[in-house]
Parts: structure tokens; C-alpha cells; sequence
């Protein structure tokens, strides 16, 4: 246990109310990638397992539940080789592709524009769809564009309604490339930054009330570089501009990163480690965003993050399918106050990926669906959705691990519409609880009620056979008095109190 003497301290202040908290901070991502598009959200409608024009209804029931802003798709890589054409019209007509990418599978393209905005609809989110930058024109994208947003008699629209949709859907978010220093193309800065300008002028907003949204490709991690370039030369074209950084316990793409369960200590320390580098990520990114942008027009978009971990035994490499743990939860309520915490830059994230892919909040095997640690956290957190952020004041004791070390406690605070108060801590010690003596100023709360989500082993997590083995349930460790809240996290723990 924590000696008595190592105890956080926290002062919420309810009077210096900060940014509001963008919904889309919990967005999401999903790529033609292993079992996340096929099997994890599309079956068909032919399947047995009960669907609605293709698509699962009790994964669509799951994400309801965490009210989803916003859905990123195609990819990813995937977006680089992806031709929108190929996935309109009858499926049986759509052309078959290698996805060169992942798993070097047969892409039948029976998901395409329709299946995925038709999602979107049933999932009442905002829609994020990444154009093809690397392998595509940019006709494709002004068609593409056109098609899908165009109420106009022109020659894309009316293909959309031959393909039987009458009225344009609502794309918010076009992403311009994907990891263009990279996968995408392997671009210079200096290089992308045309590129995007050129494409972004062929990006029409054929709905006047309702403006595209432009995301320029950046960083990938701690290249500032990148950013200074796209900031200097394009920042008067784009709203945002995004960032990827995953957290791999080995902290190197070469090599094994790290397995998803049945792991030691040591990596437990490292992947906490590795994911907190988002902190300095995010402000330095921001820094440099500050220059060029000090009216902060222009959002920071961390449109994939996550934990990636070596492949599920067995299972194709290629498809990056891992199980998902109470680590995992802790290193999600680590990322989401990150992002809180800078919510006047960062407008939106999104997790990789949404189903059986990387860190999944679900995951699926045929017909059975379960709900990993990481759902249960942005269930917990929704509350923050739209809130506006409060300031804290936090002391918190070290994780000493060798010769390194970490803060304990992460928090975030946050008032809704209706008033309410809502507290998240995060315990990402191991082993030893903390109790978080909290001084709450500019708010008299009458009560506290909350939640937890905790576990007692480091690699905790559900399975198909027993499914609700990490779940949250009611918090008493919780006490008011005197106008002082006193709590009490379990090790590896991740709460939501409402005041
Ligand atoms: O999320 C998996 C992959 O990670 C994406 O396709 C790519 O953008 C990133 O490198």
C-alpha cells in the first residue's frame, strides 16, 4: 500500500468554468481492417444474425449507448487505396480488390458509401470520411464529395439516386489523406501541404447550411516539424489538423511489441509511460498551433490512438486483433483527460479502431458480442460529452518503478447543461490504492454518487465465456464532509462521481 503520507490532494474549482469539452473527443474509427467492418459491423442481409439492411443491430444497440459523435472511415491505410466507386451499386456487381494493407484479403466492397452513411444515420453520429489522397485523383474526391453531399441535378447526384438514395446525406468531416508522411504517400511536409491545398479547393460545400469541415493529415508523434510546416503554409484552409500516436508497451514498431494479457510489471509501467507522452504531444503540437493560429480556429484532431499490442495468438497478423484489458481502461481514462485537459485545441479524437481491431470497445466472434474494459470507460465518460470543463488543482504521489517514475492520480471535472458535476479519477498505480483528499470550491453539492470500473488482476478482462468479468459498479469510496470530498481509488481504477 501507499504510505498514508502519499495521499493526492485536489481542488476543483466549479467557479473557472474552462473550454467546452467537443463531443467528438469520443469519436471513433473504423477501417476495412480484419474483423472490424466485416463480421464486426456488417453481416449482410442474409445473415442470421439479426441485422438492419446489413448491419449488426446489437453492435448498433452498443455504440447507441455510448452516444457516438462521430464515426472515421474508410481508413486508415485502407483510405490511401480505396476507389468510393468500387463500393456503390448492386453488391454483386462491385468489383473484388486485395487489401494490400491488412491481411492481403479479398475486399468484396460490400460496404461502401451507402452501407457506411447509412450507419451513421442509425448510429445518429456525425460522419468523418477520409478521401484517397495516395493512390487517387482529385476528380475523385470532388466526385466522391459531390455524390454524397450534392442536392443539385448534376451527374454525381443523380447517380446516387440511381443507386436509390433521393436526398444527400451530412458529411461534417472530410479528412484530406492519411499518415501522408507515411502509408499515404511518404510525403514531405512541404509537399503535403500543396497536395492538401490542392485537393481542399475541389472539396465543394454543395449544402450552404452546413459546411464541410477540412482535416489536413499531420503529425505522426512528436515530428513538430510537420506541424510547423502545415500550420505556416495551409492553416487559413483547414479546421483541423490531426495527430496519430499509439502506445505500444515496447515503445518500437520493430519487434515485439508487447502481448495484450499475461503481461509483466514492467510493461504495465511502460505502457502507462508511453501513453502519458500524449500529454507532451498534445501541448507541444498545440504550442506551435498557437503561433500560427492564436484564435484557435484551427482543431487539433488526434484521429487515432490507442494501445497496439502484439496480435491475439492464432489469428491473421495482418488483422491486428488483441484482447483488451483493465490496462487498457486505465490507459483510455489516461488519453480521455489528455484531451479534456486541452480541450480549447484538441476538437476531436478517435479511437483505433471501434470493433476487433487494435483498442476495440467490442469485440465479436460469429453472433456473440462482448464489451471490453474500454467501453465501459467512454460509457462512464459520456457525461463529459458537450460539458464545459473545470479547472483542477492536483498533487498527486509518484508510481516509482525502478528508476522511473509516473503520477498516480489523473482527473477531470466537468458541468453539464443541467448543472451537474461530474468528477473522473484515474488510479494507474498497479497495486496500491490512493485516497484524494479534494477541496471543492464555488460548489456545495448536497451528495456524491459514482461509479467504478476496477479489477483485481493487471490483465483482467472479458471474454466470450465469461463476459462481464470488468464492469462498472456503484462507488462508495466516496465520502462528503464539511465541504471537503475524500475518495478512495483501488489500484488500477478508473471512477465518474457526479456532485
Ligand atoms: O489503425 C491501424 C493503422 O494505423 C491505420 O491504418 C494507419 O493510419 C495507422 O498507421
Amino acid at each position: 500500500m501507499l504510505r498514508a503520507d502519499q495521499s493526492a490532494t485536489l481542488t476543483l474549482r466549479a467557479d473557472q468554468p474552462g473550454a467546452v469539452i467537443s463531443r467528438e473527443i469520443y469519436g471513433h474509427f473504423a477501417e476495412h481492417l480484419g474483423h472490424c467492418i466485416y463480421e464486426g459491423l456488417w453481416v449482410g442481409p442474409d445473415s442470421s444474425i439479426p441485422n438492419t439492411r446489413g448491419i449488426r443491430n446489437d453492435v448498433v444497440a452498443a455504440l447507441k449507448n455510448l452516444q457516438i459523435p462521430v464515426l472515421r472511415w474508410p481508413g486508415g491505410c485502407f483510405a490511401d487505396e480505396y476507389h468510393w466507386k468500387d463500393g456503390i451499386g448492386p453488391r454483386e456487381k462491385r468489383p473484388a480488390i486485395y487489401n494490400s494493407h491488412w491481411g492481403g484479403v479479398v475486399e468484396n466492397n460490400h460496404f461502401g458509401t451507402h452501407e457506411f452513411l447509412d450507419l451513421v444515420e442509425m448510429l445518429g453520429c456525425e460522419a468523418f470520411v477520409s478521401v484517397n489522397v495516395g493512390s487517387g485523383t482529385v476528380q475523385e474526391t470532388q466526385q466522391w464529395v459531390e455524390y454524397m453531399t450534392s442536392d443539385a441535378k448534376s451527374p454525381m447526384a443523380d447517380l446516387r439516386r440511381a443507386n436509390g438514395r433521393d436526398k444527400p446525406w451530412r458529411v461534417k468531416y472530410i479528412g484530406v489523406g492519411n499518415e501522408t508522411w507515411g502509408c499515404g504517400g511518404n510525403m514531405r511536409p512541404e509537399y503535403y501541404a500543396d497536395v492538401y491545398k490542392h485537393f481542399n479547393t475541389f472539396i465543394k460545400n454543395y449544402d450552404r447550411e452546413y459546411r464541410i469541415q477540412r482535416i489536413a493529415c499531420g503529425p505522426n508523434g512528436d515530428n513538430y516539424a510537420w506541424t510547423e510546416e502545415l500550420m505556416a503554409s495551409a492553416a487559413r484552409h483547414m479546421n483541423g489538423l490531426s495527430l496519430h500516436h499509439y502506445t505500444l508497451p515496447s515503445g518500437s514498431w520493430s519487434g515485439p511489441k508487447g502481448a495484450a494479457y499475461g503481461f509483466p510489471e514492467t510493461q504495465w509501467f511502460t505502457t502507462m509511460r508511453n501513453t502519458l507522452i500524449m500529454e507532451t504531444l498534445v501541448t507541444k503540437h498545440s504550442a506551435i498551433m498557437d503561433k500560427y493560429d492564436p484564435q484557435k480556429k484551427v482543431g487539433l484532431v488526434v484521429d487515432e490512438w490507442g494501445t497496439w499490442y502484439d496480435v491475439e495468438p492464432g489469428t491473421n497478423p495482418g488483422f491486428l486483433r488483441q484482447q483488451n484489458t483493465i490496462r487498457d481502461a486505465v490507459v483510455a481514462g489516461l488519453n480521455l483527460h489528455i484531451f479534456q485537459k486541452h480541450a480549447d485545441r484538441v476538437t476531436m479524437a478517435n479511437i483505433a479502431q471501434m470493433i476487433n481491431v487494435l483498442q476495440a470497445v467490442i469485440l465479436t466472434d460469429k453472433e456473440k458480442m462482448i464489451l471490453t474494459p474500454t467501453y465501459h470507460v467512454f460509457e462512464m465518460f459520456k457525461v463529459h460529452q458537450g460539458a464545459t470543463s473545470l479547472k483542477l488543482d492536483l498533487k498527486t504521489p509518484d508510481y516509482v518503478f525502478g528508476a522511473e517514475k509516473l503520477p498516480v492520480v489523473s482527473a477531470s471535472a466537468s458541468r453539464n447543461a443541467a448543472g451537474k458535476i461530474h468528477l473522473s479519477l484515474v488510479n494507474l498505480h498497479p497495486s496500491d490504492a490512493v485516497t484524494v483528499s479534494t477541496t471543492l470550491e464555488g460548489v456545495k453539492p448536497g451528495a456524491v454518487s459514482g461509479r467504478i470500473l476496477t479489477a483485481d488482476a493487471m490483465d483482467a478482462r472479458n471474454t466470450f465465456e465469461a463476459p462481464e468479468t470488468v464492469k462498472p459498479v456503484a462507488f462508495t469510496g466516496a465520502k462528503l464532509a464539511g465541504g471537503q470530498l475524500t475518495v478512495t481509488l483501488p489500484a488500477k481504477s478508473v471512477v465518474v462521481l457526479e456532485l
